[in-house]
């Protein structure tokens, strides 16, 4: 199974009929799978995999790069660059330049969900791209899970029962040779409510930046 759905991807009845509906209203959007974000390195040059829910309607399903457009990507890719997974200026625009450095950016659900919400057969349909995206960094060491959503389905791309790795934020799971490190996503919603504050958030990509550097030796 490729990592990427086809453009038209039907899988979905749902998620393919809301895209469908917003070709018709906005002919200029990306509207399709929003394809996983890949280092300028390539794909062997990938430590740290970013996983997220899905596209935001107006972000990253308008854009067609993870997180780029939305109100999350501004603390996500501000914090990639001060731990050093990115350098350039993130301006929301897919050519603002910035690129990734030993990391890739993807999301759980690649089509846009109405209301931001996959729902559970989704999920679970989404996962036969999300499993051979993991699968294909062979230097991968890192995982950050961002919501509980992207968490689950990561543990279970790896064929594991997510009760053995529960998520929390802050929390550290080792599958393998790979550590998921969870975090509460960096929505608006979470940031806004202070569920998840600045410092909480660049905590975790803290704790991944040591991780990475102790591993390397
Ligand atoms: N944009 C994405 O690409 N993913 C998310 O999870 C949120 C916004």
């Amino acid at each position: 199974m490729s990592a990427e759905p086809s453009p038209d991807c039907p899988i979905c009845q749902r998620l393919h009929g809301f895209i469908a509906e917003w070709r018709l209203r906005e002919p200029g959007w990306h509207n399709a799978p929003v394809p996983t974000f890949l280092p300028a390195g390539g794909i062997d040059s990938v430590r740290l995999l970013i996983v997220g829910l899905a596209p935001g309607l107006r972000g990253a399903n308008r854009t067609g790069r993870p997180f780029t457009g939305d109100y999350a990507g501004d603390l996500l890719y501000n914090t990639l660059n001060e731990f050093g997974f990115s350098r350039g200026t993130f301006a929301a625009r897919p050519d603002d330049g910035l690129v990734l450095i030993n990391a890739a950016i993807t999301n759980a659900v690649r089509c846009v969900p109405p209301e931001n919400k996959p729902v559970g057969g989704e999920i679970s349909n989404c996962r036969r791209f999300l499993t051979p995206t993991i699968a294909q960094f062979a230097n991968l060491r890192a995982i950050v899970t961002l919501g509980t959503i992207a968490h689950q389905s990561t543990v279970r791309a790896f064929g594991q029962p997510v009760a053995r790795h529960p998520f929390s934020h802050g929390g550290q799971s080792d599958i393998g040779n790979v550590r998921i490190f969870s975090s509460y996503h960096c929505s608006r919603y979470n940031t806004n409510t202070g569920r998840l504050t600045t410092e909480m958030f660049k905590g975790v990509f803290a704790d991944v930046r040591r991780y990475l550097d102790d591993i390397a030796g």
